[in-house]
């Protein structure tokens, strides 16, 4: 059994808390694009974990862990993370974590160009994590990165290294940073390089192999579908394949090996950085907005921007349904929804007054539609920790249907917490399935 997870907004749906309920069930976790941008919060009895570079099985001993080809790795981000967890009492050891020998490396400089690119955008800025992931993917596209097997091969890491930094370094001091030293990089990184080589692995292969052998495989987006670079709302997107197609090329997998596809729901829609985002809490909304934000606890756990929040949207849902072809749903943070009156959820967008049936590809459109909305009635009462569906309040439940019915997925599984055990599975479903084999 292979299982892909995939996030159908723009991240943050929660999917730290699935991958880490599903991770029990599989033996390997592994993360396929993406770097340390990514920022999953991990809540286990009283303790919490925030990974950003490492799959979120990592906090279940005995598991396996990869960090496929399809990846941008700082190793200095890999190392703080791994010495953070060992504090927390994980431990990240070579025989558990797997680093692909073809992922790309983050180094000092594409920090500096992640800067210096969204300084030049200015009011046009990504609003990117400023972590060097768009720099990295631009020297992977440009064949000029320096990847993880390169970076243990003294003479080749320093001769990539003199020669990106040549260009790097004009662009940096063209507007205005420091020149970085080719030297220091170099030095750092091959201290770095020393530490990280028993982790070095053929992940592909790893992968293959265990696939062949029946080994059940959990394969954990980051980001979301509507920051993927082809489907997304570009420009303002990441660098990466973050839907369920990237997890065959960020892996080494092939399509027939993937059982199924997990998209990860949340109740009410949120955005962190700049782009469109049509059903926004703004004018007149901006109390609904803020209280959305407490309840909903939705800072960043990267970056510690207030999350932008907005309600449901059920049109850029069904796009991401149909992208990815979700098997199942996990509905997460329903009871952030507890205090409310009134519930809105966009069912269609209307751009210059008509009805539209595509996602808009172009990011002025989007900026420009209307959504057309749908509005239900709350259940003013808490579902907190509900673990049963006949528990729920039936307007609860109305709501969780009618969201089902409009992005035309089955909801395996309703999350009203941020602990493992509070959670509604639907054992009928593909995801009550896939949890108890
Ligand atoms: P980058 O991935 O740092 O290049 O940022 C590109 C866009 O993706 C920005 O709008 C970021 O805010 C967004 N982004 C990157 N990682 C995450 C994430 O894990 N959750 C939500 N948004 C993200």
């Amino acid at each position: 059994m292979i299982i892909v997870v995939i996030g159908a907004q723009w991240g943050d749906e929660g999917k730290g808390k699935i991958v880490d309920l599903l991770a029990e069930r599989f033996d390997v976790v592994a993360r396929y694009q993406g770097g340390h941008n990514a920022g999953h919060s991990v809540q286990v009895g009283s303790s919490s974990f925030v990974l950003h570079l490492l799959p979120s099985g990592i906090v279940h001993p005995g598991k396996t862990c990869v960090l496929g080809n399809g990846m941008v790795i700082d190793p200095k981000a890999f190392f703080d993370e791994a010495d953070r967890l060992a504090a927390q009492g994980i431990s990240v050891t070579p025989e558990r974590v797997l680093v692909s020998t073809r992922a790309h490396l983050i180094l000092p400089y594409h920090r500096a160009l992640d800067h210096t690119s969204e300084e030049r955008l200015g009011n046009e800025k990504v609003g990117t994590t400023l972590r060097g992931i768009g720099p990295a993917y631009e020297d992977k596209a440009g064949r000029r990165g320096i990847r993880v097997a390169d970076a243990v091969v003294p003479s080749v890491l320093r001769s990539r290294i003199e020669r990106n930094l040549e260009d790097a370094n004009r662009i940096i001091v063209a507007y205005g940073g420091e020149a970085l030293d080719p030297d220091e990089i170099f030095s750092e990184t091959s201290r770095l390089a020393e530490r990280l080589a028993p982790f070095i692995a053929d992940t592909t292969r790893y992968m293959n192999r265990a696939a062949r052998e029946g080994r059940t495989i959990l394969i954990e987006g980051a980001q979301a579908t509507l920051l993927d670079v082809d489907h997304g709302t570009y420009p303002f997107v990441t660098s990466s394949t973050t839907t369920a197609g990237g997890a065959c090329t960020g892996t080494g997998l092939a399509p027939h090996r993937i059982t199924g596809v997990l998209g990860i729901v949340r109740t009410y829609t949120t955005r962190v950085g700049e782009g469109p985002f049509p059903t926004e809490m703004l004018k007149g909304e901006e109390e609904l907005g803020q209280l959305i934000r407490e309840r909903g606890r939705e800072y960043g756990a990267s970056t510690g921007r207030p999350r932008r929040c907005g309600w449901f949207d059920a049109f850029a849902t069904r796009y991401a349904a149909e992208i990815n072809g979700f098997t199942s749903v996990a509905l997460t943070k329903l009871d952030v929804l507890d205090a409310l009156d009134e519930i809105k959820v966009c069912v269609g967008y209307r751009l210059d007054g008509r009805e539209i049936d595509s996602f808009p590809a172009v990011s002025q459109d989007l900026r420009r539609v209307e959504p057309m909305y749908a509005t239900l009635p709350g259940w003013k009462s808490s579902t907190e920790g509900v673990t049963d569906a006949d528990k729920l309040p039936s307007k609860a439940r109305d709501y969780i249907e009618f969201l089902s019915r409009e992005i035309g997925v089955e909801i395996g599984l309703v999350s009203t917490g941020p602990e493992r055990g509070q959670t509604i599975i639907y054992g009928d479903s593909a995801l009550g399935r896939w949890l108890s084999t």
